[in-house]
């Protein structure tokens, strides 16, 4: 057998399914960020409705089908030359990380951040740079502005909000700096929205309606808001000059996104006023049953976020472990997987990430296991 090729030889397994290998029987995840819910009745009716199509499947545009493009334009109000339909948000990031993050250069990414952005840059052969984001996990303008100054040759500037881990958010200012900020530099700035639906107060900034349409590429998704990770199908907004080299890597990659999941994604658009509204109240739902389980977790980790359903949960004062080994430690003897911090970079270190996403009872379960580590 032939050696891997060395743009993959340091890829490992996700930390998040690296916790669930060797697991103990009746473990129960708290890891996975995934909505835990129903999918939506609009999109069922759509996969039915697809299946029983008869004739042939074919493949579809390779932008995606012109209806989903449209409906995407008008979530975003934006023109649909401005939208590209991909399978996941994920794949959006790989285009566009392989289309503009350009070898030996930098890639500004969000520590504690995404586990994605830095295995993406390093595909590319171009180097991760770590940015701090401001206490809770907001967007540090200033810090970021200062990191790009730092990394004179940055291809691409990532951004997170509301963000994974932490549930930090960006401010209309701080968008407007860092698009100001990236427009000199020459950097694509790409601002991963895909939580953005899912508010608990008041909806979250974008970076397009912060600064404008030409700031930067936003990422969206069925996933999170819309209650379909499974469906695969997310979406990218912008330049079209920026878009246009990310569509030939998209294509080459995986043609289009799966056209049943396509017709599914746009039932669930076209039933937003429904569905948006539903999903921000099973977030709802899941903070207060941590409330009403584990108080006191609810209390170290900082009470509610913006938005989001994860906690991001600091380590019980006076643990002698690492943040890894005491992941493991809480799975172990107490059978509930969270995500150390370290997963999603150094800064990190010193926390793990609770995810309320999943299904009630598991919920209630995962956190009364949990609970008691913080209970000194
Ligand atoms: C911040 C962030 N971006 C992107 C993704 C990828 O989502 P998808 O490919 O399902 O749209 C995830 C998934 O967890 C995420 O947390």
């Amino acid at each position: 057998m032939s050696a891997v090729a060395t743009r993959a030889g340091g890829m490992t397994l996700s930390p998040i399914r690296r916790m669930a290998v060797g697991a103990p029987a009746g473990t129960v995840s708290l890891a996975l960020g995934e909505p835990g819910w129903p999918l939506p009745d609009a999109a069922r009716e759509a996969l039915a409705a697809a299946a029983a199509q008869p004739g042939p499947l074919p493949y579809g545009p390779n932008g995606g089908s012109p209806e989903l493009v449209a409906e995407v334009a008008a979530l975003h109000h934006c023109r649909p030359e401005e939208v590209m339909v991909t399978a996941g948000s994920q794949a959006a990031l790989f285009a566009l990380f392989q289309a503009w993050a350009a070898p030996g250069s930098a890639v500004l990414v969000p520590d504690p951040g995404f586990v994605s952005y830095a295995s993406l840059a390093r595909l590319c052969g171009a180097d991760p740079v770590p940015y701090p984001l401001a206490a809770g996990g907001d967007l540090d303008a200033a810090a970021l502005v200062d990191a790009l100054a730092g990394a004179p040759h940055t291809s691409m500037v990532v951004l997170n909000h509301p963000a994974n881990p932490t549930g930090g958010m960006a401010s209309p200012a701080a968008l407007r700096a860092v698009a100001a900020a990236c427009a000199r530099a020459g950097a694509v700035l790409v601002s991963d929205e895909v939580y953005r639906e899912l508010w608990l107060g008041r909806p979250s900034a974008g970076l397009h309606e912060a600064a404008r349409q030409g700031a930067g590429v936003v990422l969206g998704s069925v996933s999170k808001a819309f209650g379909a990770p499974g469906l695969r199908v997310g979406w990218a907004v912008g330049p079209q000059e920026l878009l246009a080299p990310a569509r030939v890597v998209h294509n080459a990659m995986t043609t289009a996104a799966a056209r049943p999941s396509q017709d599914a994604a746009l039932a669930l658009l076209r039933a937003r006023e429904l569905v948006l509204p539903a999903a921000r109240e099973q977030v709802r739902l899941r903070w207060d049953t941590l409330a009403r389980v584990a108080p006191r977790l609810l209390e170290v980790g900082g009470g509610r976020p913006r938005a989001g359903f994860y906690l991001w949960l600091p380590l019980p004062a006076g643990v002698a472990e690492d943040t890894e080994a005491f992941a493991l430690r809480v799975r172990d003897e107490s059978l509930v997987t969270t995500v150390p911090g370290t997963a999603f970079g150094e800064r990190g270190r010193g926390h793990l990430r609770v995810s309320l996403g999943g299904a009630p009872d598991e919920l209630s379960e995962g956190l009364a296991r949990l609970a008691p580590w913080w209970e000194a």
